[in-house]
């Protein structure tokens, strides 16, 4: 088959939500479709248990179980979809942004009885931010929730979105009799049986026909048709090119566990849904149908067994075919690398592929030469954008337990950065190390892991910041820099790439500083422009 039409078949997208909302049930409903899996359950093991916040030996647990379904592949209607894993947890949210730079689209699910929750705020602002095509699923109708009409208001003010409903439910909760598809103009009854494969759907274009009321009864009926009404007075016609452009985003409704509403979802992605987009370097715009393969890590899984250094950097194509035992340069390091055995995912399995197409992702091992962000490429110079650090929400001084182990911390510490778990900075004044994390489970992770994979110890102390700020300044020489650097000597460190940042340790010191310096720029993220 030829290039082009390889590249057309690839859905490469993540699913992100709130914990709880749904995420993990959807996903094994949409293998089960693509008859990716037999049975449901089985993405179910990768699910961070609600305990885990004090358990993280859990976590280390499902780190393993997790290689395995951080890209479940499957087909469907002809397309080859790769739904990339998003860790629901919010210590883990960094992962989770970083995953985001190499999807192609999202489904937001949201809870119908609670509506837009914390997490997803933030996942959908990432999302906004970079124009990703966003289809939001309301799920667990089969529950009593918030009316729908408020729901969508809500997705529009917490979410920032524009949204048009392309299904609407027929009541809801006990009385919750089915959907009406908007897209497809069809009526779905809800029978409440999961194992249902196949929905019978009945065609209903014209509302005013009387078999309405035989179908879901006069009651449901007249509100289906006043909806419908509403709906088509008030929300704007779906089009394809504004949720492409990410300024129009479809909704459906459904109950993921009861297997209700999910076909009409994944019909409609498939159709609408992009294939692989371009992807900006800092270099230029690279167009998935480019013939030199271009690609950046967006994650690291590493060491999984602790007596063999192996990692697993996961790629995404970006443009070109990636192909075994071909050298790439990989640009960092401005080295050529050849890969004998570049993994594919294909439902829960991975497995040796000779070639892969933009949108897929290969797993690639690794010895410790990549760290996430890196950009491979047939020679060219390219450095991939998007994969910035955030400020981290907890900061604590890092001390070496074990002096005789230095070496092996330092390296511990530099290899689980590379991976992402957290973000090391060093003081500008007396070069002692500061770990920051999003979540404080992050360092029992690390401190563990130093322990069983480098044989290293180390203790931590509380170090008060509120918020790290990257520091961008046009003018190195002018005086106002000079005294910032001066009188803030205190309060400034490197990053790992050896950028400057700002720990300010109140949100009061961070708007005063602002106001003295004001040619300094301080920014919450590491990349920007
Ligand atoms: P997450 O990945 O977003 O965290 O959510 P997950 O799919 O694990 O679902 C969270 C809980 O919500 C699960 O129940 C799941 O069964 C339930 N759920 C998902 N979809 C629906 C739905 O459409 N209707 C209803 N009523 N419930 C739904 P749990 O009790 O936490 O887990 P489990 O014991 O079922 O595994």
């Amino acid at each position: 088959m030829n290039f082009k039409k390889e590249i057309e078949k690839r859905r490469t997208f993540g699913i992100i939500s709130h914990p709880d909302a749904g995420k993990t049930t959807l996903t094994e409903k949409l293998l089960l479709f693509g008859g990716a899996i037999q049975e449901a359950g089985a993405v179910k093991n990768n699910k961070i248990k609600k305990s885990a916040t004090s358990d993280f030996m859990e976590i280390e647990r499902q780190r393993g179980i997790s290689v395995a379904t951080s890209v479940l592949a499957f087909l469907y209607k002809d397309k080859k979809i790769n739904i990339l894993d998003t860790p629901g947890h919010k210590d883990f949210a960094e992962d989770t942004f970083r995953t985001l730079t190499a999807v192609d689209s999202v489904i937001v699910v949201i809870d119908v009885a609670k509506g837009v929750e914390e997490q997803t705020e933030k996942l959908v602002e990432v999302c906004r931010m970079r124009n990703i095509p966003m289809i939001v699923f309301i799920n667990k109708l089969d529950r009593e929730g918030k009316d729908a009409f408020d729901l969508l208001d809500e997705v529009e003010q917490k979410l920032g979105l524009h949204v048009t409903p392309l299904s609407f439910p027929i009541g809801m909760g006990y009385d919750f009799k089915g959907i009406y598809n908007i897209y497809e103009r069809n009526i779905n009854l809800f029978s409440g049986d999961s194992k249902k494969n196949i929905e019978e759907t009945i065609a209903f274009d014209n509302m005013e026909n009387p078999e309405l009321e035989e179908i879901i009864g006069s009651k449901a009926a007249t509100d289906l048709r006043e909806n419908l009404e509403l709906i088509d007075g008030v929300y704007p016609k779906f089009e394809k090119q504004s949720y492409l452009d990410g300024t129009l985003q479809p909704v459906f409704f459904g109950s993921a566990l009861n297997n209700f509403g999910v076909r009409e979802l994944l019909d409609c992605f498939v159709e609408i849904a992009p294939p692989p987009r371009p992807k900006k370097a800092e270099e230029r715009l690279v167009a998935a149908e480019e013939e030199e393969m271009t690609g950046f890590v967006f994650k690291i899984h590493a060491n999984m067994d602790p007596k063999h250094r192996d990692r697993l950097a996961f790629v995404k194509i970006v443009s070109g075919t990636f192909e075994r035992n071909k050298p790439y340069l990989h640009v960092r390091h401005n080295k050529k690398l050849k890969f004998s055995s570049p993994n594919a995912f294909f439902a829960e399995k991975k497995e040796i592929v000779d070639i892969s197409y933009p949108g897929d992702i290969v797993g690639l091992h690794d010895t410790g030469n990549f760290k996430i962000g890196d950009t491979l490429t047939e020679g060219e110079i390219l450095h991939y954008k998007g994969i910035p650090s955030f400020s981290p929400e907890h900061f604590r001084y890092v001390n070496n337990a074990d002096p005789m182990k230095s070496k092996q911390l330092n390296k511990g510490l530099d290899q689980l950065m590379d991976e992402g778990v957290a973000q090391l900075f060093t003081l500008e004044l007396n070069g002692r190390k500061v770990i920051g994390t999003v979540g404080a489970l992050q360092y029992e992770v690390i401190q563990y892991r130093l322990e069983h994979e480098y044989g290293a110890k180390c203790t931590y102390e509380n170090f008060p910041v509120y918020k790290a700020c990257w520091v961008e300044a046009d003018d190195k020489n002018n005086e106002e820099y000079k005294e910032f650097i001066r009188v803030k000597q205190k309060f400034l460190a490197k990053d790992k790439r050896g950028q400057l940042v700002f720990l300010a340790d109140s949100s009061f010191s961070l708007q005063m500083t602002q106001q003295k310096y004001p040619s300094v720029k301080l920014h919450f993220t590491s990349e920007f422009e």
